[in-house]
């Protein structure tokens, strides 16, 4: 390179890497590409030049200024960054950034699972029913056939409160406040929070929540019955999921049943979770017990009908898979699977 050139290169890159913000290497810009640059008066001395020089001496003033124009670039793209990092640092507000993804609520699993189910009821003629939570012995207990020294009493780990009130130990009394009132037939589901003086666990909470159903007609059958748990099973797990149903002793129903599923974990060939027996228990049922027609002043030998009441928890959990009850209450549900 015509020496000349070479240092003027030289020069030119100092200045560039001397340049310290973008005002001062745009004017390193002007005095070697500008109208009046350096470079643009080499190009001008070309027509001086001898004819055989004047090619190669182009060339390499052209080569100049593209290194030169590159070595500009190269600075100008450093300088922005730099411009940039600095104004982020100082609390500066790009706007073209990407923005934080917002976090949304989210419905809570029981209100879902109870949306649910009530849609799912409300497509089957029923009406949504509803009583106090805390009750008095007859409704709690007395008219659903548990007389007051009968040992099933006893089952329910009841609370009392200092006025004698019972904090309800089921949604059961549900049926009792609305067969009172009612004329019939009748069609109702109640869900609800029920209180047992229970110890707390993965497993069991001392307020928890059930959904009592009431169906009371003329003829009804346990068929009536079966058919009605074994839909709303399929559609809470979304598939036509094996059923079976055992008897129980429940006071208020005769034969009282209760509805097992197929352990959704397992698929029925046994784990922890259902115990090793292949089967989830998950609705408590029973064909109205004439009992507890007569206690609310209606004729057993006219009307009959079945009840369940699901433990709606235990079915939250199932639905999400769940391993501890605990956390449906936490408040960070994102600990929960699923959600
Ligand atoms: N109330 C019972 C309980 O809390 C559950 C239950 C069983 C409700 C059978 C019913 C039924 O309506 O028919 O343990």
């Amino acid at each position: 390179m015509n020496p000349s050139l070479s240092e003027l290169q030289e020069q030119a890159t100092q200045a560039i890497a001397g340049a310290d913000d973008l005002n001062a290497l745009d004017q390193v810009r002007v005095s070697y590409l500008g109208k009046k640059g350096a470079i643009k008066a080499l190009l001008k001395q070309t027509g001086a030049l001898a004819p055989e020089e004047r090619r190669p001496f182009g060339q390499a003033v052209n080569a100049l200024r593209d290194a030169v124009t590159t070595e500009l670039e190269a600075r100008k793209a450093t300088l922005q960054a730099q411009a940039e990092a600095a104004r982020l640092e100082a609390g500066w507000l790009d706007v073209t950034l990407p923005a934080d993804t917002p976090r949304v609520g989210k419905e809570h699993p029981i209100t879902g699972l109870l949306r649910e189910v009530t849609d799912h009821f409300h497509g089957l003629g029923f009406t949504v029913a509803s009583g106090p939570e805390i009750e008095d012995a007859f409704h709690n207990f007395d008219a659903l056939n548990i007389p007051a020294n009968h040992p099933a009493r006893d089952v329910w780990d009841t609370f009392y409160t200092e006025e004698g009130g019972i904090p309800r130990t089921h949604t059961s009394s549900v049926q009792i406040r609305t067969l009172e009132k009612a004329t019939l037939p009748l069609r109702i589901i109640a869900p609800g929070k029920c209180f047992r003086n229970e110890t707390i666990d993965a497993t069991h909470l001392a307020a928890f929540n059930q959904c009592e159903g009431l169906f009371i007609d003329k003829n009804v059958t346990v068929g009536h019955l079966k058919a009605t748990l074994e839909g709303l099973v399929e559609r809470l797990m979304g598939y036509k999921v094996p059923t079976r149903f055992r008897p129980a002793f429940y006071p208020f129903v005769e034969p009282g049943l209760d509805l097992d599923i197929e352990c959704i974990f397992c698929k029925g060939s046994g784990c922890s979770i259902c115990k090793h027996s292949g089967w989830i228990e998950v609705i408590p049922c029973g064909m109205v017990h004439p009992n507890v027609l007569r206690a609310c002043g209606h004729d057993p030998e006219e009307w009959n009908g079945f009840a369940f009441g699901m433990g709606f928890d235990r079915m939250v959990m199932l639905r999400y898979g769940i391993d501890d009850l605990r956390r449906l209450y936490d408040g960070n549900l994102e600990l929960v699977r699923g959600l």
